[in-house]
């Protein structure tokens, strides 16, 4: 599913990626701890976007250097904090859509909080 990074043309591609998952049993302890973790982690590797979180689903939009955007979606395809991952968007862009990585809780229904987040960043400009 993801480009053949051997095949860009532009050292300063982007690649986004979008997807949202189920949260498995994981406390919400153990969630902000995963959250601080991911915020370091994607500081080291430069990677960008939002990760929101609630009671019951995930959504998160990260984007970077396509190697290493490739590498945390390996790790999170394995990550058993989380299940049934649906991808929305995945694309090389020339820019990033975000200045750095923000962390957000989801206020009322997650279902269509999540339909509102893929209208905003997915449907307008895939
Ligand atoms: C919903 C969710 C979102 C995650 N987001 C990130 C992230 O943005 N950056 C990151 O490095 N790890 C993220 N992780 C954790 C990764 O799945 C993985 O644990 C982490 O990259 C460390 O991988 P490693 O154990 O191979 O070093 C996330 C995990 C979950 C469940």
């Amino acid at each position: 599913m993801f480009p053949d990074v051997r095949q860009l043309t532009s050292t300063t591609a982007i690649q986004v990626v979008a997807y949202s998952s189920t949260r498995v049993d994981v406390s919400d302890e153990e969630v902000v701890k995963l959250v601080l973790a991911c915020g370091r982690r994607n500081h080291a590797f430069r990677i960008t976007g939002e990760l929101w979180f609630g009671e019951t689903r995930f959504f998160q939009l990260f984007e970077g250097d396509p190697a290493r955007v490739q590498k945390l979606y390996e790790n999170l395809r394995r990550d058993p904090r989380h299940c049934d991952m649906v991808i929305y968007h995945d694309s090389l862009e020339p820019t990033r859509r975000c200045a750095n990585f923000t962390t957000h809780v989801f206020d009322g229904d997650e279902s269509q909080a999540i339909e509102r987040l893929i209208h905003r960043f997915v449907s307008k400009r895939s």
